[in-house]
């Protein structure tokens, strides 16, 4: 694509800008259980109007534009007290939940780094289950990472078995609140007293459920406490874009106290340019979602989020209710919050997905990892808990239709295809026949992706990752930018 010699008008530059929406998944009709944290039109078009107000204005520098630094304060101030924070507890907004591992992360290395220089490459501990955002820390910042099995019927961190796992390298210790895989709150209690015994820090991530836990305690609902109140926790990430329905781009990263959040900011006062203090990744950045944060948080207030946790609370117990009436189908642990995933020892949950596409429905599964099985994986939000009784009443003949369909087709053929790889072989070409063995054309995923799922299942962990990894590459090409509809 070209800049156009000469601009386009307002109207004309929105309309073409539309006509880009045409392959995208419409997230907004309540039948997708995958990435949309859809709140409703009426808090969107808060944020929306916050978001457009405050755009331009750039929170580098909170000196010149108070307003960044008053509207982070304060939203800070919100969830801190939602988790049970006291007066020492300081934090920032991030632009999201990696961005806020990454920072809880970055902090613990230089922690570790103070207090024992000698120990050597400092590791993060954490149980198998741990978003891979940790991961993507550790290896942005030079750490190890050290995983522990969760218990295999309750999907729950073993603190018996990081205990164990402990050494001088321990950086940091993880749990979450809950796990996105499975939706369960680990036990924060027992990992605060091995992080009190140990002196080592614990970070809480509560990046998805992290703001609405809350309400679903105050509904009822009963799981391990997980904030503040919890001895040993040192530091928690909540996002915002996620569950307390902002648009992307904001997540809030607390530390117990300020000497904690020490190592997460980033000073430069020796070069020719401005002076730098930063206390997240971005520099430059806009105010825009933290003013649409701000915008969200007071325009539902607390009756509004207690109204949207009391709507996914009921479509979490209906959608288990629905699944469990599914014999084919076994809910995988006991979910305390909106994330259910279900497995099946009879089905091809991969087809499964598929069946449930072609009814219209969007659900998004899990690879099988270790000893954790592949799963069909539920999203619930208030929009589309509303429509969890049509989508269960699909979800029957969508097990049926997948009873039908072969499970491991491809496993000889690719056992066929690894073994007649010449390593002389150039590396594309390769690639290029694992693609086509899933129905990959160039960048375009088959309709069906049943084949996708199990190609990747099927692949040893290194040649998986260089797949996604190619595959990733390809796409980010102006030549294979999808041709829109419009
Ligand atoms: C528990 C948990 N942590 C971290 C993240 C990463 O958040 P983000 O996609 O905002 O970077 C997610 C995303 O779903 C999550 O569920």
């Amino acid at each position: 694509m070209k800049l156009p010699a000469r601009g386009l008008d307002r109207d004309a530059v929105l309309e073409k800008l539309e006509t880009y929406r045409g392959r995208d998944l419409p997230w907004r009709n309540g039948r997708s259980f995958g990435i949309a944290f859809d709140g409703g039109r009426e808090v969107e078009s808060v944020c929306r109007e916050a978001l457009a107000r405050f755009a331009y204005d750039n929170a580098l520098d909170p000196t010149a534009i108070p307003s960044a630094r008053r509207l982070d304060m304060e939203v800070v101030g919100i969830v801190t007290e939602k988790l049970g924070g006291g007066p020492g507890v300081t934090g920032n907004c991030t632009s999201g939940g990696t961005e806020s591992i990454l920072l809880a992360v970055k902090a613990a290395r230089e922690r570790h780094r103070r207090l024992k220089p000698r120990a050597g490459r400092p590791e993060i501990l954490m149980p198998r289950t741990a978003h891979a955002a940790f991961r993507k820390a550790a290896s942005y910042f030079d750490l190890d990472v050290v995983e522990t099995e969760v218990d295999p019927a309750t999907f729950l961190a073993d603190a018996g078995a990081m205990r164990k796992a402990v050494t001088e390298r321990t950086a940091l210790l993880v749990g979450s609140a809950p796990c996105w895989p499975y939706g369960v709150v680990d036990p924060i209690p027992e990992l605060g007293r091995l992080a009190l015994e140990k002196d080592i820090p614990l970070h809480v991530d509560a990046c998805v459920g992290g703001f609405l836990l809350p309400y679903f305690r105050r509904l009822g609902a009963t799981f391990p406490e997980f904030g503040f109140g919890v001895p040993g926790v040192t530091s928690v990430s909540v996002d915002l874009h996620k569950f307390a329905f902002v648009p992307k781009g904001v997540s809030v990263l607390l530390h117990r106290d300020a000497d904690f959040r020490r190592g997460q900011t980033y000073v430069c006062a020796d070069w020719p340019g401005y002076t730098i203090f930063n206390p997240t990744v971005q520099s430059s950045r806009s105010v825009g979602p933290l003013a649409a944060a701000w915008a969200a948080l007071h325009f539902l207030g607390d009756e509004g989020y207690l109204e949207m946790a009391r709507q996914e609370l009921e479509g979490m117990r209906r959608l288990i209710e629905g699944i469990r009436a599914i014999p084919a189908l076994e809910v995988l642990g006991r979910p305390d919050f909106a994330l259910v995933a279900a497995k099946s020892d009879s089905v091809d949950v991969f087809h499964v997905a598929d069946e449930l596409q072609k009814r219209g429905w969007d659900v998004p599964v899990q690879l099988r990892c270790h000893d954790l099985p592949a799963s069909l994986h539920f999203l619930v939000t208030p929009v589309n808990a509303r429509l969890i009784p049509q989508m269960v009443s699909d979800l029957r003949p969508a097990v049926e239709a997948a009873r039908g369909l072969p499970k491991g087709r491809l496993e000889g053929a690719l056992t066929d295809l690894l073994a007649s790889v010449d390593p002389d072989e150039p590396h594309g070409k390769l690639v290029s026949r694992l693609f086509s063995l899933a129905g990959i054309e160039g960048t375009e995923l088959p309709e069906r992706r049943a084949p996708v799922w199990e190609l990747l299942e099927a692949l040893p962990p290194e040649v998986r990752r260089e797949i996604v990894g190619e595959f990733m590459n390809l796409l980010y090409t102006p030549e294979a930018c999808p041709a829109q509809s419009g």
